[in-house]
């Protein structure tokens, strides 16, 4: 794993930005794995300005409420569009977001695993934390070789998002989210982190034994994560010297 402590999340999120463009530069038709949440949407906003070529780009979201209608202010799908893809020239039909309204779930699930097989398989995939360690929407106690399929959301998720809703009665109990096997086939993992409310959990992730209490500790298994975070997120860390030290000292020919 590689910790990147950043004083600010704009810094977090510069260093993710140049990963994702050194990667659409090399490849220009990449598989990207892309996420919801408060948390990528400086990365979004960071990868507008970059200008980047995103017409031979595939992307598969991470999950999707179930029963939203696609075009609702809080599905993913109007997330993703509002603030990622209708600022760029992604081609629609290389857009991937599971669909929280199909009649047949596992079905609809199989055949999104298939697709992601079909496209080569991720080359990068965005993370964020929740509160509670999930990733995705792999809620703790997901088993850690889960694949993509429908999960209740905890109590503590649903408050979480809550603040998008005008009531918790409106935010949704289920979603469909790739599993974390899935998410562990992705060629590289980029998990960003902001603020001191996911400093526990991100402290749990890097430093904690791998359980699926802490879904997030599973990337410590993965050969190629990197976990990009603000100072506030990092602060639960023991070893923070250390990794500021890494990063300070990384060669050249490393990269990013
Ligand atoms: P957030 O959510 O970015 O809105 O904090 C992260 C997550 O739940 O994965």
């Amino acid at each position: 794993m590689e910790i990147i402590i950043q004083p600010t999340a704009e810094a977090a999120t510069s260093v993710a930005a140049r990963v994702i463009a050194r990667l659409l530069n090399e490849k220009p038709n990449a598989v990207i794995g892309l996420a919801t949440g408060s948390t990528p949407l400086l990365l979004y906003r960071a990868l507008i300005d970059m200008k980047l070529d995103w017409s031979r780009v595939t992307t598969f979201n991470l999950d999707e409420y179930i029963g939203l209608p696609k075009e609702h202010p809080q599905s993913y799908y109007s997330f993703m569009w509002d603030n990622l893809f209708r600022h760029t020239n992604i081609a629609p039909e290389n857009v991937h977001i599971p669909d929280g309204n199909a009649k047949d779930i596992p079905g609809f699930c199989a055949a999104y695993e298939q697709r992601i097989r079909d496209a080569g398989g991720i080359d990068l995939q965005v993370l964020g934390i929740g509160t509670d360690g999930h990733i995705g929407f792999n809620e703790p106690t997901s088993s850690l070789a889960s694949r993509t399929r429908i999960k209740t959301l905890t109590p503590q998720t649903r408050q979480d998002n809550a603040r998008f809703f005008a009531s918790l009665d409106e935010v949704p109990t289920h979603c469909i989210t790739m599993g974390i096997g899935t998410i562990m086939e992705a060629r590289h993992n980029l998990m960003l982190a902001f603020g001191a409310n996911k400093a526990h959990a991100i402290a749990e992730a890097v430093e904690g034994p791998i359980t699926a209490i802490n879904p997030a500790s599973i990337l410590q298994m993965h050969p190629d994560a990197k976990f990009c975070l603000d100072a506030d997120a990092a602060g639960e860390l023991k070893r923070a010297d250390y990794y500021r030290w890494v990063y300070d000292n990384k060669p050249e020919w490393q990269h990013l």
